[in-house]
C-alpha cells in the first residue's frame, strides 16, 4: 500500500538532482507531486517518468525567483488538487568563482534561485497549507554555510542565509501550522550526533529521511542533517 497515497507535494528544482530524486520518491509512495523548475525539458521529462510509473504529476516552468510566478504556481496546483502537504524548495543555480571575478549578475541570479525564492515558498505554503492538516517546507542549507569553501564566496553566503531565514521561520512562528526543515547534504551530516537531535524534530526527521534518503547515485551519503532541523510549533 502507499505510504503517502493523499500528500501533495510541490517540488522545485525538480527537473534534475536532489529535485528530481525527491520527487520520483515522493511519486512512488504515493504522493501527487507538483513538478516545478525553470527548464521546460526537464519539467516535461520528469511528468513523463511518474507518470509511466503510474504515479501523479503536473509540471509548472517557473522561474523560481520571480515571487508573483512562484505563488501563482504553488497556488494553482494547490488549488487544483485541493490541498497542500509539503514544499521542497530545492532549486538553486551555482556559480563558482575566485571572489575577485564574482560580479553583480552572478550575485543577484544566486541570491534570486538561492534565498529570496525560499522567501516566496515561505509565503507560498502559508497561503496554501490548510491550518488543519498543516503541512512541511523543506529547504537547502549547505556544510559550506558552516565552514566555507575554496571559490564559494557567494553559494556560501546563500546557503547561510538559508540557514539563518529557516531559523527565522521556525523561531517567529512564521510557518506555525507546519513543520519546517532544511536539510544539508555531504560529510557535515555524518558528523552529527544524537547528543544534537531535538526531540521535537523527531516528526521532521522521520519525514525527512524517508524522504531524501534515496538521492540518486549516491543513496548512502545523503542523510538529513539533523542539526538544521526545526519545527515551527
Ligand atoms: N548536490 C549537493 O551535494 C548539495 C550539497 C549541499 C546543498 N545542496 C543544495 O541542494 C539543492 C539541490 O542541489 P542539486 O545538486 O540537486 O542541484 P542541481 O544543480 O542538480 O539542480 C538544481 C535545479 O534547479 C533548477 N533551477 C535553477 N534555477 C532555477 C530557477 N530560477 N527557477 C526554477 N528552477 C531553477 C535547475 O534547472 C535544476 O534542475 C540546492 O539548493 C543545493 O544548493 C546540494
Amino acid at each position: 500500500m502507499a505510504e503517502l497515497p493523499d500528500h501533495v507535494a510541490f517540488v522545485t528544482g525538480a527537473g534534475r538532482g536532489i529535485g528530481q530524486a525527491t520527487a520520483l520518491l515522493l511519486a512512488r509512495r504515493g504522493a501527487t507531486v507538483g513538478i516545478c523548475d525553470r527548464d521546460g525539458a526537464s519539467v516535461s521529462a520528469a511528468v513523463a517518468e511518474i507518470r509511466a510509473q503510474g504515479g501523479s504529476a503536473h509540471g509548472y516552468v517557473v522561474d523560481v525567483g520571480e515571487r508573483q510566478a512562484m505563488l501563482d504556481a504553488v497556488g494553482k496546483f494547490a488549488h487544483e488538487y485541493g490541498r497542500l502537504d509539503s514544499l521542497i524548495a530545492s532549486a538553486m543555480w551555482i556559480r563558482y568563482e575566485p571572489i575577485e571575478d564574482v560580479r553583480d549578475e552572478v550575485v543577484d541570479r544566486m541570491f534570486a534561485v538561492g534565498m529570496k525564492a525560499v522567501l516566496w515558498a515561505a509565503q507560498a505554503a502559508r497561503l496554501a497549507m490548510q491550518s488543519d492538516r498543516g503541512g512541511a517546507l523543506v529547504t537547502f542549507a549547505s556544510p559550506v554555510a558552516d565552514r566555507g569553501h575554496r571559490g564559494t564566496a557567494v553559494y556560501t553566503a546563500v546557503k547561510g542565509a538559508v540557514a539563518a531565514l529557516t531559523r527565522q521561520l521556525a523561531m517567529a512562528g512564521d510557518c506555525r501550522r507546519g513543520r519546517l526543515g532544511s536539510a544539508s547534504s555531504g560529510d557535515a551530516a555524518w558528523k552529527v550526533g544524537p547528543a544534537v537531535r531535538h526531540r521535537r524534530s523527531r516528526c521532521l526527521s522521520r519525514f525527512s529521511s524517508s524522504l531524501f534518503r534515496h538521492r540518486r547515485n549516491s543513496p548512502r551519503r545523503w542523510r538529513p542533517d539533523r542539526r538544521r532541523f526545526l519545527i515551527g510549533k
